[in-house]
């Protein structure tokens, strides 16, 4: 089993708006698993989220940044998917490790200090606004991170000039992971 039953039961339970709401947009189970999965792998303590919605993939990452004494910062526009996703963290007792950000995370993220440097990123809002979240974060990563992009696949060609400069950056290894929405899959390694 990938979390424990109370974390379990909030993330189907917020799974299932998928048929009752028009603006979930949140990204696929499978897609939610594999990042999870990655970031354990990776023993990710530190995650930079923009785009929360409901908190679908929030509870993802803080399921796993509990596991690894970790945090996770994120960042949505929206007052009522804010106060929702509040609502479901703090159903699957995930809140004390989550903060999350109402605003433009383009003016946002460059003024949150997290606790220790991102070592995993997602970035998920508004796809061309997506150079714009990347120039705020990536001033907070660590050494090395994972920076994770939703939408390769079913937002191709909004994405195809972000995934570029995402390939060319200084110590990026990037690949594209056909699974769910799509996702751009970058390590970066500064050290
Ligand atoms: C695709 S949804 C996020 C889905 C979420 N990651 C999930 O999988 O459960 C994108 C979210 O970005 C938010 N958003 C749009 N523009 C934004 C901005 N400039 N700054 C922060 N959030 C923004 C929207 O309100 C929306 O909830």
């Amino acid at each position: 089993m990938m979390f424990e039953p109370h974390i379990q039961s909030v993330i189907d339970r917020v799974n299932a708006i998928r048929d009752s709401v028009d603006d979930h947009w949140q990204i696929p189970r499978n897609e939610a698993l594999l990042l999870s999965q990655i970031a354990r792998i990776g023993q990710c303590r530190s995650f930079c989220e923009i785009g929360t919605s409901y908190g679908f993939s929030t509870l993802h990452f803080a399921a796993i940044a509990r596991e690894f004494g970790g945090h996770v910062h994120t960042f949505d526009i929206s007052q009522r998917k804010v106060n929702a996703a509040s609502q479901n963290l703090t159903d699957a007792g995930l809140i004390d490790v989550v903060t999350l950000h109402l605003g433009d995370a383009r003016e946002l993220v460059a003024t949150i200090m997290p606790e220790t440097p991102y070592d995993f990123v997602f970035v998920d809002a508004v796809k061309d606004q997506s150079l714009e979240y990347l120039q705020a974060v990536l001033p907070k990563t660590a050494p090395r991170s994972i920076i994770a992009t939703d939408n390769t696949l079913s937002h191709a060609s909004e994405l195809a000039g972000f995934v570029e400069h995402l390939r060319q950056l200084p110590g990026a290894v990037s690949c594209d992971v056909p699974v769910g929405n799509g996702f751009e899959l970058t390590l970066l390694m500064q050290d």
